[in-house]
This record gives C-alpha cells, sequence and structure tokens, in this order.
C-alpha cells in the first residue's frame, strides 16, 4: 500500500502524453513487487527437476527444409524481433549496443537490416523487422533508422517498460519524479518486458490482424541469431499436426558457458533454469556439462496468438531477477527484471531445438568482435558465416586483457586484425598492440607485465608461442 501511494505520487510527474501508458507500467511493476515480497523461498524445488524426455528437444537435423516454393508463404506469417534495450556500456560505448560497428564499418543494426532486406528480395515478401527499445537506446536508435527510410524493409519500433529502481533500505521508489533530476532512478527490466510492451503498443494485434503467427525473438548482438526456414517450416506445417506455441533454440554446452540457462522438467512443464535460482550446494552440478547438456541461446520462436491470450488471461508467469545495484550516489537499490525464455512453462506444446553453434555468435566483449571481425567469418547478405578456409569448425578461444576492453582502446591497439585461420587459443595481458598483418596460429600467450609493453611487428607469425615481460621477438 505504501509503494503504492509513492506511485501515485510518481504517475502525477510524468508528462501528459505519457500517463496513460505509465498507468500501465506501474501496474505491472507493483505485481512484480507484491511478487518479490510474497515469494521468499527458493524459486525452484531442486529435487522436482526432471531430466529432459527425449521427445522434448528436437535435433536441428531432424527438421525437414522446406521446398523454394514454400518459402513465400512461410515468411509471410513471420515477424522478427529483436531486442534492442540494451547499453553498449561493458564495451566502453555510450549509446545502445546495436550501434557498435561490428564488420566493414556496418553495426549490429546494420547487419540486422540487411538480413532482412535481402531475404525479403530473395522471396519477395516483405517481412517486417521489429526493434523493441528501452527508454535509454529510443531516441538514438531513431536517429540511426532515418538512414534506412530509402530501404525496402518495414521497421517498427516499440518501447518496453520503464519501472522505478527501488531503494534497498525503505523499499520505496527511488526516483522522486519523470525530471532529468531522478535520470538514474529508472531502469528497463529486462528482455522478459516483451510481451507486455508489445501488447500495449498495439503491434501485437496489428501483426496478427495482418495473418502473422509466429515472432522470431532474439538478442540483437547474437549475430547467428539468422530466420531459419527450417524452423518456421516445422511451426507452420508441423508434422503430427500440433504447432509448439513456443520453441526455444538451445545448443550443446561447452566448458565456456558453464552459466547459460538449461531446459528441465518440473511438473511435467519445460522450465528454463537459470543458474540464479540454483541452490548454493547444486551450482557445480548445475555448470556440469554431462548432466545439463544444452543451453538457451535466447532464440525464440513464439505464436502471436499465444502471446496474446497468455497476456489477456494474465496466465504468463517468469521467475523474478532480483539484481541488486549501486547508483553513482553511493545509494544501494534494486532492480526487479524477468527474461523472455522464462515463460516458455506459459505456453502450450513448447520444446527446444538443439540447434548448431553457429545459430550463438553474442558479442558481449570486444574478445568476442575480435573473432567476428577477423578471417574467421565471412559476410553474406548481411550474415556473418565461417570461413570454408578454417579446416576444423570450432572457434577460437579469444581472451583479451583489460588494456582492451573498450571498443576505442581494442581498435588502437590493432594496425589490422590479425589473420587467425588457424588460431585455436589467444590470451593477450597487459600493454600489447599488433602490427599489419600479423599471422595467429595455434596458442598464443602474449604477457606484458606492469610497466612493460609487447609491440607485435608488422607481418609477425606467431605460431604455438608465448610471448612475455619485454621481449621483443
Ligand atoms: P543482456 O544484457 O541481458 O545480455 O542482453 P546477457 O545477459 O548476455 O543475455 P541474456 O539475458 O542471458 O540473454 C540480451 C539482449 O536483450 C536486450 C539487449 O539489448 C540484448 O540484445 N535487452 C536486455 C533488452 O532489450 N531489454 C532489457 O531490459 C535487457
Amino acid at each position: 500500500a505504501a509503494m503504492n501511494k509513492e506511485l501515485l505520487k510518481l504517475l502525477n510527474t510524468a508528462p501528459a502524453g505519457l500517463q496513460e501508458r505509465t498507468k500501465k507500467e506501474f501496474d505491472a511493476f507493483e505485481n512484480l513487487f507484491a511478487r518479490f515480497l510474497r515469494e521468499t523461498g527458493p524459486s525452484v524445488e531442486w529435487d522436482k527437476i526432471k531430466l529432459l524426455p527425449d521427445d522434448a528437444v528436437k535435433t536441428y537435423g531432424e527438421l525437414s527444409t522446406p521446398d523454394a516454393s514454400q518459402c513465400q508463404e512461410l515468411l509471410s506469417k513471420l515477424v522478427v524481433v529483436k531486442l534492442n534495450g540494451g547499453l553498449g556500456t561493458s564495451m566502453g560505448c555510450t549509446g545502445p549496443k546495436s550501434v557498435i560497428c561490428v564488420r566493414n564499418e556496418l553495426t549490429f543494426l546494420d547487419m540486422n537490416v540487411q538480413q532482412i532486406e535481402h531475404l525479403n528480395k530473395a522471396y519477395d515478401v516483405d517481412v517486417p523487422l521489429v526493434l523493441m527499445n528501452s527508454f535509454n537506446t529510443d531516441d538514438d536508435t531513431e536517429k540511426v533508422l532515418k538512414k534506412y527510410s530509402q530501404i525496402k524493409v518495414s521497421i517498427h519500433t516499440f518501447n518496453q517498460s520503464r519501472f522505478p529502481r527501488i531503494n534497498r533500505e525503505s523499499l520505496q521508489p527511488n526516483p522522486k519524479s519523470f525530471g532529468p533530476e531522478s535520470s538514474d532512478g529508472w531502469y528497463p527490466p529486462g528482455h522478459g518486458d516483451v510481451y507486455n510492451s508489445i501488447y500495449n503498443s498495439g503491434l501485437l494485434d496489428e501483426f496478427i490482424k495482418a495473418g502473422k503467427k509466429y515472432i522470431f525473438i532474439s538478442n540483437i548482438d547474437n549475430l547467428g541469431a539468422t530466420v531459419d526456414l527450417n524452423i518456421l517450416n516445422l511451426l507452420i506445417n508441423p508434422p503430427n499436426g500440433n504447432a509448439p506455441e513456443f520453441v526455444m533454440e538451445v545448443t550443446d554446452k561447452t566448458r565456456a558457458d558453464v552459466k547459460g540457462g538449461t531446459l528441465v522438467e518440473i511438473d511435467g512443464k519445460l522450465r528454463l533454469l537459470e543458474i540464479a535460482q540454483v541452490p548454493k550446494e547444486h551450482v557445480d552440478e548445475f555448470k556440469s556439462v554431462s548432466k545439463f547438456r544444452i543451453f538457451n541461446t535466447n532464440n525464440l520462436w513464439i505464436s502471436l496468438e499465444a502471446m496474446k491470450r497468455v497476456v489477456e488471461d494474465k496466465t504468463l508467469h517468469m521467475e523474478i531477477i532480483v539484481n541488486p545495484k549501486t547508483l553513482d550516489n553511493g545509494l544501494n537499490v534494486l532492480q526487479l527484471e524477468t527474461a523472455v525464455g522464462a515463460a516458455i512453462k506459459s505456453f502450450e506444446g513448447a520444446i527446444g531445438i538443439n540447434v548448431p553453434r553457429r545459430r550463438f555468435l553474442p558479442v558481449k566483449t570486444t574478445s568476442d568482435l575480435l573473432i567476428v571481425m577477423s578471417n574467421l567469418y565471412m559476410m553474406k547478405t548481411g550474415a556473418l558465416e565461417m570461413n570454408p578456409k578454417r579446416s576444423f569448425p570450432a572457434v577460437p578461444l579469444s581472451k583479451l586483457g583489460s588494456s582492451f576492453t573498450k571498443v576505442k582502446d581494442f581498435l588502437a591497439r590493432f594496425a589490422s586484425i590479425p589473420d587467425m585461420l588457424e588460431l585455436d587459443h589467444l590470451t593477450v595481458s597487459g600493454d600489447v598492440t599488433f602490427g599489419r598483418g600479423v599471422s595467429l596460429r595455434g596458442t598464443v600467450i602474449i604477457i606484458a607485465n606492469h610497466g612493460d609493453r609487447i609491440d607485435i611487428p608488422m607481418g609477425a607469425i606467431l605460431e604455438n608461442k608465448i610471448v612475455s615481460g619485454n621481449l621483443r621477438i
């Protein structure tokens, strides 16, 4: 009740044009907050977890490929949504993450637009590209979108919700107003917000009316998340007549991705199990590659009708992710968030599809950026494909140290991106620079100690080599 009073006060400070929308958002926030107060125990009972039955996860290879003549019809039922609420902060950039240049001067956003443009041309269709922005990314994104006005892709945007951060001591909303003086008081509540936000925007109904059936949702920073006709075919022409309302693309876990969420069965329903929900004593078990073999790529295919139903019937349920933060002024706050994949249990006939690793190519750090900028990949119709000259398909492990964290510093340290076709593993630490035309092969470790600097000279070939101290090679 105290929360409600504070929210009403806050609502009164919203600009007139935002009142109605904010009221809806605050209702959703209050629900989440009430659940947070009520649900104190662990969100999963470990003993109830069952490993998946055989038919719960299909193998991508089992899916049939539609005939070329069917593709136009399939694509006419598809909407593509990219999650674009996040900032580039972890890579040292201000502004939306999606406007960081990834390759050939193209940004994540450019590449996604190109992909849909090619798809639309190739099949003579008009698949809409929808961006879910947040109040953090909306202005900058809209500015960038202007440059696509001549391109034949229908681009739509909608904004996700804006929730008030919660003061950790008083459990009251932190912002005092909608004004700039409270700009650090608000947060976008995670991608689980997509269901309510797309519904509230009116776009969900608009697409249903236009005859669309499925929505493909993915992270805008996953360069492997392209439209897949085999999966779409399974949904529109299911072999047994029953189309799943929800498909989660999962992929085999390697030791590098032990933290990703996995699929399990609880009380006969598929559930996404995230590391945050795992009781401490079971964390090692959770991370094991042999027991929980797959993880969520966050590439999801969801029936539009089903989305509408779960929102309207209020049967949508996602575990709350409590994200504690300390603001610049030292204040401790909480953010209550949800993840889009956690809603899998709210849908009928949900399945996982175990897809090849190439559909999971996220760029979270400059180490990932190095890989996707290199000759390991080739750009084709706005998407990246592994260079056929690489003799084995595994992507090398790359670990760049803290002097490379920011995109600007990273770029300044490479005169050109090295040849990495034969690289297995790269570790770089300290003050290191790379001259033009360097080749890295096998396992390469370069460590400049504190106070030292290592410049890899132009044209150097480093093969299974450790370079350290202030050695020059
Ligand atoms: P995250 O920042 O959540 O990355 O963004 P993550 O933690 O590695 O990934 P997940 O959550 O485990 O999948 C993932 C995508 O979701 C968007 C980001 O822009 C990015 O594309 N996102 C995240 C939103 O759109 N809104 C949010 O509130 C949070």
